[in-house]
């Protein structure tokens, strides 16, 4: 697999091996100097048409623990403003010598078509309302880690369901590993159609809170919204807010909170549940980091040769040369054991 685009081009195979991998780099996390030189000679550009935080910060991070070099690419303050095109802008970037794209954009398949253009790797950082894989691969990461597992486990998605790229990532991976996903909404916060995606659905959140294993919430997306979608926010706190009642019977029934930040606190969540210790908020960020340590091992240093051929699809991408190998013939000469071991 050459580019990072659709968690789906994983499959159940790769996500599990990003997942097996991140323990390592959990583990190097923990160090007093939490770095290893997998990455050295590399370098990897955050190139984001909109704004972030945890997902630039933790890409940046993960980049910098590999010991590869970074660069940031904010589109506010770029020639964009002067009228350069999308794919000039990545010209221009890659000519300074760039092995990874870390790729965020309002538009849905934006880092696909930079794909197409791209010599290098191109790793999807979210895209308008489609795709945020490593979000997704977090998410499962700290699934696990707080349940066990996510097989046979029962999930509920509440929100924003339409908008959410997080939330269409986070539908394909927990039932690739097993999990039962019922989306909560309002039927105006529900894509037009559901064809096709392996899901149940509820208008209510009271009746499906004692049942679930994971309460996931979504942020009101209002910047991506075109009309008033909900009678307000008040009334939508009212019926799908996790309010102090709901979370104290989500708790009693032992459920893990999750959100993919940033929250509205107040909205989706009350302000003082947000604290609680089944609030997995905190884990989903921490996670995050070695999570995308992992993505950028397995496609960037010497885990792109057993990653190309252990993921069950591939996003059919191909390099410029046609081929399905990462432009860079070159890995690092170190395998995933001594990637870990090398110490800093
Ligand atoms: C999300 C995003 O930007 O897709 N946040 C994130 O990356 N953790 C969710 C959101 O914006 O609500």
């Amino acid at each position: 697999m050459r580019h990072l685009l659709d968690i789906a081009d994983l499959g159940a195979d790769g996500i599990e091996e990003v997942l097996r991998l991140t323990d390592s780099f959990v583990e190097v996390s923990a160090r007093d100097i939490p770095k290893v030189p997998t990455l050295r000679g590399k370098t990897v550009v955050s190139v984001f048409f909109e704004d972030s935080t945890r997902t630039r910060l933790s890409f940046d991070t993960a980049a910098k623990r590999l010991g590869a070099d970074t660069m940031t690419f904010t589109a506010g303050s770029s020639s964009l403003k002067k009228g350069e095109s999308i794919r000039d802008t990545v010209q221009t970037i890659e000519a300074m010598g760039v092995h990874a794209l870390v790729v965020r954009h309002a538009s849905s398949g934006v880092p696909a078509q930079i794909a197409r253009w791209s010599t290098s790797v191109v790793i999807n950082a979210g895209d308008g309302w489609h795709q945020h894989p490593t979000q997704a691969l977090l998410d499962c990461y700290t699934i696990r880690q707080r349940l066990g597992s996510l097989d046979g486990r029962r999930v509920a998605i509440v929100g924003d369901i339409k908008h959410s790229r997080v939330a269409r990532s986070d539908v394909t991976a927990f039932t690739l590993l097993g999990a039962e996903v019922t989306l909560v909404a309002p039927p105006t916060l529900l894509p037009p159609s559901l064809e096709g995606w392996p899901v149940s659905v509820s208008h209510h959140l009271d009746d499906v809170l004692g049942e679930v294993d994971v309460v996931y919430l979504l942020r009101m997306q209002r910047e991506r919204m075109t009309e008033a979608l909900v009678p307000s926010l008040r009334e939508y706190t009212a019926t799908f807010g996790l309010t102090t009642e709901r979370a104290d019977r989500a708790e009693a029934g032992g459920a893990l909170i999750m959100h993919p930040g940033p929250m509205n606190r107040g909205v989706e969540i009350a302000a003082e549940v947000a604290d609680r210790p089944n609030v997995a908020v905190v884990d989903q960020v921490r996670n995050g980091v070695p999570v995308r340590m992992a993505v950028l091992f397995l496609m960037l240093g010497s885990g792109s040769e057993t990653f190309s051929s252990s993921s069950s699809s591939s996003s059919g991408d191909r390099a410029a040369d046609g081929s399905d190998e990462p432009g860079d013939p070159e890995p690092v000469p170190v395998g995933a054991g001594s990637a870990v071991e090398e110490g800093r």
